[in-house]
């Protein structure tokens, strides 16, 4: 799998069509997260093009959000990005806004973690350490259970998730609070330059 575009030119691409700082958070923290993955699942060589996917998965998102994964090959192409990280972008909004069916290991993961990086970010906002870092697996069990929490983030989406991974749904929410540890300072860091 190819990247075709720096990680540099990715950010740039990214900021081109995404200016609330939600975004850019939800942005970065998908890069991360699947920077980590790669080097959890034995990818560490491709690990540069599941970060930069994560970071451009929700490329269309802000601007487009009636056609989001539909508007996302169009900016994408134009912006240098390959066939093969167009494909992996498209893939995590299968069976809701895309057709393109997750196939790649990565593009599994991406599609189980995006969803359950907002539940997992939700929790932490609630902690008064405002932090993954201190998060345990059964607070995020309970709230995966609690329908009314984050109400937006899919359980059925993060669900089918683990399953096409073949992961149980502990294992997912395990490593992915690990993963959003990996990132957290960093991204916290470079959103003080989005901060009013
Ligand atoms: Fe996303």
């Amino acid at each position: 799998m190819e990247s075709k575009i720096s990680r540099e030119e990715a950010f740039e691409l990214l900021k081109k069509y995404n200016k609330e700082p939600f975004h850019i958070q939800h942005a970065l923290t998908v890069e991360g997260v699947m920077r980590w993955y790669a080097g959890e699942l034995g990818f560490t060589d491709e690990a540069d093009y599941w970060a930069v996917t994560g970071l451009l998965h929700d490329i269309d998102f802000e601007l487009y959000p009636e056609e989001h994964c539909q508007k996302a090959p169009e900016l994408l192409k134009e912006g240098g990005v390959g066939d093969d990280m167009i494909h992996s972008i498209c893939s995590h909004g299968f069976g809701i806004c895309s057709d393109v069916e997750p196939v790649h290991e990565m593009e599994k993961v991406m599609f189980a973690a995006d969803e359950l990086t907002g539940l997992i970010g939700a929790a932490a906002l609630m902690r008064p350490s405002k932090s993954v870092m201190d998060m345990e697996v059964s607070s995020i069990k309970k709230k995966f259970k609690d329908k009314r929490f984050a109400a937006g983030c899919s359980r059925d989406v993060i669900r089918q998730g683990a399953e096409r991974l073949g992961w149980e749904l502990n294992d997912l929410f395990e490593k992915t609070i690990l993963a959003m540890r990996s990132c957290e300072e960093s991204i916290s860091k470079e959103m003080e330059n989005y901060s009013a």
